[in-house]
């Protein structure tokens, strides 16, 4: 018999069926609540809320365990390649030999932007931070292909869409740092994979002078499978909530990326880095910045630590705190924010503010450095990540659509003035 739950109000009792997702996660169904009684949930900040059933990403915070499509990230990052991982989270499968190379040869064939996207980009001071430039060329891109304002056109028309999405990040990245630092932009190398055709295009000196190191490219492709998608997040719901309104995916994926922009999300990697240059300064007193975190009138969180799901460890960080030794040691780098970093955590880690809270280093705390160490300018972090969790935007937009979800629209509870009459400006 289908379980339900049974709430109570004002003495009279409703029966709300109860939903169990695959891994036995428990939810009530309210849909009908408003409808029965009247009355609304309300839940700021969405901290209990499910605002879809989703067959993409499993995340236990309290296990510290992620999943993509049922596979484990440790077994993805230590085996797999972010392009095949994309394949994976967007058409629910791992990809076959020929699939595989059907969709690198589709995602290579498109890697060239239109030519005017360089007018839009002209038109940005170099003062633009690279992750407004890069929504907004995102977005550019409904204007370049208009037949995608039809979300409903037709699977082919997707397809393309999402291949042509994957192909010209890392142009548009690459462009967006190129803008900021005033330099020519440099235009694909389709002989080169994924990771090491962004380095290029990023590189300082005349990209002929490049070489790709397999090191960078090997550690920025960890990266990037790490952070391909974390279920229903900030960026991730604004992609699902922005795309329920049929808006295209360019549009969509384009508010996902200033919705990762912020501090509090995925600008969190950038303001990492920023935060241990600024103990560095300082003396490198960790006591002291752990003091100032603990203290809510200084208005300082320590950046990097600290999850709205993960409260016991972030698995993605733990990944990273290897994969960031390793390729320190590989490259031969030795920064001196990473001991800052080392003994920030050993130290809030002992420390009951952040016990009690469950506070831990989230997957931003360590990710900073390498990127760092790889040569990538701090502005780019939160590109990084988009350029990361761009198959997780497509994968969530696209289930989106298959699932024709309604559009999402919450409600609220209304604590303004009541009606009064409108006074002239000159009675005022
Ligand atoms: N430093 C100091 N105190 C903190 C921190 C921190 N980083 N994070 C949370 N707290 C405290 C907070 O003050 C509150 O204390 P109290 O209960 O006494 O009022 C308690 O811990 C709970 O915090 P919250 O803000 O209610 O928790 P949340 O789930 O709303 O926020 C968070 C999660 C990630 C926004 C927050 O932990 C934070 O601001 N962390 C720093 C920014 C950061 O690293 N963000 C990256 C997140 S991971 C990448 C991503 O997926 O976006």
């Amino acid at each position: 018999m289908a379980k339900t739950a049974e709430l109570i109000i004002d003495g009279k009792t409703y029966k709300l069926p109860i939903i169990e997702g695959t891994e036995h996660e428990v939810a009530i169904d309210i849909g009908n609540l408003r409808d029965e009684s009247g009355v609304v949930t309300l839940d700021l900040g969405y901290k209990n809320t499910g605002a879809t059933k989703s067959a993409i990403t499993f995340l236990d915070g309290d296990k510290g365990i992620l999943r993509y499509r049922g596979y484990a990230i440790e077994e993805l990052a230590a085996n797999s390649n972010f392009l095949e991982v994309a394949y994976l989270l967007v058409f629910g499968e791992l990809p076959t030999d020929e699939q595989y190379k059907k969709f690198t040869d589709d995602i290579k064939l498109h890697t060239m932007v239109h030519e005017d996207t360089r007018k839009i980009l002209d038109g940005f001071p170099s003062s633009a931070h690279p992750m407004g430039v890069l929504a907004s060329m995102f977005c550019a891109q409904t204007a370049f292909y208009p037949e995608s304002l039809d979300p409903n056109r037709s699977s082919e028309a997707t397809y393309l869409s999402i291949v042509r999405s994957l192909a010209k990040m890392p142009t548009f990245a690459a462009w967006a740092y190129k803008n900021a630092v005033g330099h020519p932009v440099n235009y694909p190398d389709n002989s080169l994979d994924y990771c090491s055709r962004f380095m290029k295009m990023l590189y300082a000196l005349p990209a002929e002078q490049y070489q790709p190191d397999p090191v960078v490219a090997d550690a920025l492709d960890k990266l990037l499978i790490l952070h391909a998608d974390h279920e229903q997040n900030c960026s991730t719901s604004t992609v699902r909530i922005v795309g329920s309104s049929k808006a295209s995916i360019y549009s969509s994926i384009s508010a996902g990326i200033n919705a990762l922009w912020g501090p509090l999300h995925g600008g969190a990697n950038q303001e990492v880095i920023l935060m241990l240059e600024q103990i560095k300064k300082d003396g490198g007193d960790t006591d002291k910045w752990i003091a100032k975190a603990k203290d809510k009138n200084s208005g300082f969180r320590l950046m990097g630590f600290g999850h709205r799901v993960y409260k016991n460890f972030d698995p993605r960080a733990k990944i990273i705190k290897k994969a960031a030794d390793d390729v320190l040691k590989k490259l031969g780098v030795n920064d001196p924010v990473l001991d800052i970093a080392m003994k920030l955590e050993e130290v809030a880690l002992r420390d009951s503010y952040f016990i009690e809270r469950k506070l831990y280093p989230n997957v931003d705390f360590y990710s900073g450095i390498i990127y760092r160490a790889l040569g990538i300018p701090v502005d780019m972090f939160t590109v990084m990540f988009a350029m990361g969790r761009l198959p997780g935007w497509i994968a969530q937009w696209k289930e989106l659509r298959e699932n024709k979800e309604p559009i999402g629209r919450p409600r609220q509870i209304y604590t303004g003035q009541n009606l009064r009459p409108y006074v002239p400006i000159k009675k005022r």
